[in-house]
């Protein structure tokens, strides 16, 4: 029997402008983010300044708009002045967050010129643990204001003479989180945010802020920590934060698929809190959502339990992501899609070897994940507008979750290149889905490219030089006068193209 799904599009049925930062990523002073990925001065690709070069390629083709940046729950011990002026001279530190020894050997100025070769913004956060408002007005002076005062006349020392006019900021990270230094309660981190935005405001109007909301949606303190934190910062910030990490710990794959819906939940739920703050205040501003931190994150928990203390840049967090992480990672790109009108920001967590898209070996290579492929045909081909698909797809159950569509899809327009991009995963195990796409709204409109992510074992894996899950070109689709047929192979990742 084959399993039918319906979707109908309509050039009318507008989400909402899908901000670039939705496809940011996040590279923390953590394992072997930095040192080791981004930056390793004896590797053979190198260029001047130690940053590898095969690395930069890599994250080229994902075309990263932004990246978080320095942590993370390195953040609340972090001080930023250690990351500046002559190498030789910065101090060696104790992280205590990841319990390793930070050497400083790359800082603000470093990862602000690895930015921009790689063509991305920077979302600066400043630590709101161990330090406060001081230190976060004095990065923000140091890092946007031009010149002839005390910051940015040091940055022009160090060698930067043009400010680096970061736009983006984290006020803290997960200070909801009792593992973070200088945790807070909602109300203490509320104060503390609204008078470090006022100061890093005053000295640049132009900036934007995020507030951190919870560091999950199951923390016993969520919906009320952002409730409060909003009430403090609502007329001082921009954005409010969310971190999610899922994983198939329990090996049941019906249900570690359907874990989006607990994002598309978590959305939901924080978009109606902001909103009820904004009822409450009879505000006219509206606070928007940065999904700071997503990921798939379980594999490495045990092995990063005998990491040696306070080591430099052991491998941390090197989740190796299968094929099955890769359709969930999907799943969560749609759901954000799917409220592109609130998610403005979003960071896949991280972006090289700590939970990452991309790992690279001491000295080697550099390969892509599994994951890679989701990220990237979301990045590339999902620049536009979101599209809402009234959607008629058969269901099923799973242990925590019911109605769960096997079609979980959403699609993009770009009304400038004239592109259509319907990105679809189908959760079943075992049968494809005959999906009958009606779409006669969009005129003229054929495909250009199916491009399917399958695989016959769903733990297969990348390694360095072996490539198992990779996507083709072969998948079905056809058009023909506004309706689309695809058969969409079981528990697949599809970006149908479409064009004028
Ligand atoms: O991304 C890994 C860690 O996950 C971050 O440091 C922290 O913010 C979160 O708990």
């Amino acid at each position: 029997m084959t399993l039918k799904a319906k979707m109908t599009v309509d050039k009318e049925y507008k989400i909402g402008k899908i901000d670039d930062r939705i496809y940011g990523s996040f590279i923390e002073h953590l394992g072997r983010a930095v040192y080791e990925g981004i930056y390793e001065p004896d590797h053979p690709t190198a260029d001047a300044q130690g940053f590898r070069q095969d690395v930069i390629e890599l994250v080229k083709e994902l075309k990263v708009p932004l990246v978080r940046y320095p942590g993370g729950n390195f953040l609340s011990g972090y001080n930023w002045e250690d990351g500046v002026g002559p190498v030789a001279d910065r101090p060696r530190r104790l992280d205590l967050a990841w319990r390793t020894t930070e050497t400083n050997q790359i800082g603000t100025n470093e990862f602000m010129d690895w930015a921009k070769k790689i063509n991305a913004e920077v979302n600066m956060a400043v630590n709101l643990g161990t330090r406060g408002i001081d230190a976060a007005r004095n990065l923000v002076e140091y890092c946007n204001h031009t010149s002839g005062s005390y910051w940015s006349d040091l940055r022009i020392s160090h060698g930067y003479k043009d400010p680096h006019n970061i736009k983006t900021w984290c006020l803290g990270n997960e200070m909801d989180g009792p593992w973070q230094i200088g945790h807070k309660t909602a109300t203490e981190y509320g104060r503390l945010a609204a008078e470090t935005a006022k100061a890093m405001k005053w000295v640049d109007s132009s900036i934007e802020l995020v507030a951190c909301g919870s560091s999950n949606r199951h923390m016993p303190t969520f919906a009320e920590w952002e409730a409060t934190v909003l009430d403090h910062t609502y007329d001082h910030v921009d954005y409010i934060s969310l971190h999610t990490y899922y994983g198939n710990r329990d090996n049941d794959l019906g249900n570690y698929l359907a874990q989006s819906l607990d994002m598309d939940q978590f959305i939901y739920s924080v978009i109606s809190t902001a909103d009820y703050i904004k009822a409450k205040k009879r505000s006219k501003k509206t606070i928007n959502l940065s999904f700071d931190e997503w990921n798939v994150w379980f594999h490495s928990n045990e092995a990063d339990k005998k990491i040696e203390p306070w080591s430099i840049a052991p491998p941390q967090l090197e989740d190796i992501y299968t094929f099955e992480d890769a359709l969930l990672v999907g799943s969560m790109l749609i759901s954000m899609l799917k409220r592109a009108d609130r998610v403005k920001i979003a960071c896949l967590a991280q972006l090289v070897n700590v939970i990452a898209p991309i790992m690279t070996e001491k000295g080697g290579e550099a390969w892509k994940q599994s994951i890679f492929y989701p990220y990237m045909h979301a990045s590339v081909f999902g620049r536009g507008e979101a599209i809402h698909a009234v959607v008629s797809s058969p269901k099923y159950d799973s242990k925590d979750f019911t109605d769960v569509p096997y079609l979980d899809t959403v699609v993009v327009h770009d009304e400038e290149s004239e592109a259509l991009t319907i990105f679809a995963v189908n959760r079943h195990q075992s049968e494809s889905l005959l999906l009958e796409c009606d779409f006669r709204s969009y005129e003229g409109y054929q495909v250009v490219e199916h491009i399917v992510l399958e695989n016959a074992d769903v733990k297969a894996t990348n390694q360095v030089k072996r490539d198992n899950v990779v996507p083709h070109s072969n998948g079905t689709a056809k058009a023909d006068q506004g309706a689309l047929t695809a058969e969409l192979s079981k528990l697949s990742w599809n970006v149908i193209r479409l064009a004028k």
